[in-house]
């Protein structure tokens, strides 16, 4: 439940995005141990895992196995990744409270992401959009490589913003925008997000930064003085995506934390707490956090 007093939600995505990218098996009492852990921390929204074929991502094939040993926080929303029904199937019986769909604005990335292209996504998107329906569940779309694709280059604004205009129009109910590779700059982001203000409402939108180049606070940033109020974070700085080289780190969310408590403004997450899982999940991992505030 989003308390009033919340101005910014942190949108938690290490156990998916960041444990993805692990090249060696974490055990799967770990990826519980961790969700648990961040359940205790204040945050709404965890991802928790992904429902893929655990052909293309064997790190989550333990998706049902994390869903059913988590404990469930009141309050907090415990979603994952489903890229086709047989996905979206496995979310629901898993009892997952929100499922995510994934396009992405390149043609290259889409293949080599989901192996088909944008337009058959969409496709693929809408009976996992009826199903969630059916089960009354909500769902969240990401759009990946919104300013730069690592095999097609710079992707225009109009580009994303048609494909965010389609996702909310089979029905999610937010659209986060994932700078993939961190190439994105604050002068991009207001572009992007003055493309997206033509056609849907600014509320709806998320911003998903990766930190490859240093950039991603500062991108967050221009997202805040827009009137994005959604960010997406992983904790430990974890991740990066096995499909665009280069995506090292999605920004951690104790650097967010920082920004955002720093603004004075109110996300209910404990700094300190996240700092600890970080410390936790870090260890287990066999190396430092991947922030500037967990190794402070
Ligand atoms: P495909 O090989 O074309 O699909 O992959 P397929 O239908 O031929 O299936 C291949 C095998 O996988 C079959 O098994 C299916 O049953 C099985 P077999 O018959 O050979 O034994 N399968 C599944 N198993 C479990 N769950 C499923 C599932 N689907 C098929 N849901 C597919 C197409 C979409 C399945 C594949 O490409 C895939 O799983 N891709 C996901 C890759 C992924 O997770 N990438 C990382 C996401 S990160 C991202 O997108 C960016 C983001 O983080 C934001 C950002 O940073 O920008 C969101
Ligand atoms: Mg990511």
């Amino acid at each position: 439940m989003i308390d009033a007093m919340t101005d910014v939600i942190i949108y938690e995505v290490g156990p998916r995005d960041g444990l993805q990218n692990e090249a060696n098996f974490v055990e799967t009492e770990t990826k519980i141990e961790l969700i648990n852990r961040l359940s205790k921390t204040g945050l709404i929204k965890i991802e928790a895992t992904s429902f893929v074929s655990p052909k293309w991502v064997p790190q989550l094939a333990d998706s049902s196995q994390v869903m059913a040993g988590i404990e469930r926080k009141e309050g907090v929303s415990y979603s994952a990744l489903t890229p086709n029904l047989k996905g979206a199937e496995l979310a629901i019986k898993a009892n997952v409270d929100e499922i995510a769909i994934f396009a992405a604005a390149s043609e290259s990335f889409s293949q080599k992401n989901i192996n088909c292209s944008i337009e058959e996504s969409i496709d693929r998107f809408k009976p996992v959009m009826e199903m969630a329906k059916d089960h009354k569940l909500k769902v969240r779309g990401y759009v990946s490589c919104v300013t730069h694709c690592p095999y097609d280059g710079e992707i225009s604004p109009a580009t994303v913003s048609d494909i965010s205009e389609t996702l909310i129009k089979m029905g999610c109910y937010e659209i986060s925008l994932g700078d993939t590779i961190g190439k994105a700059d604050p002068a991009a982001i207001k572009k992007l997000l003055r493309a997206h203000e033509a056609v849907l409402p600014l509320q709806n939108l998320a911003l998903h930064c990766h930190d490859t180049y240093g950039r991603a606070l500062d991108n967050i940033a221009a997202g805040l003085e827009m009137g994005i109020r959604t960010f997406d974070s992983s904790v430990a700085g974890l991740g990066g995506c096995p499909y665009a080289e280069g995506a090292s780190g999605n920004v951690a969310t104790e650097d967010v934390l920082s920004l955002v408590n720093s603004l004075g403004l109110n996300s209910g997450v404990d700094i300190d707490k996240i700092i600890d899982v970080a410390l936790y999940i870090s260890k287990k991992l066999g190396r430092a956090p991947n922030s500037k505030t967990a190794v402070k």
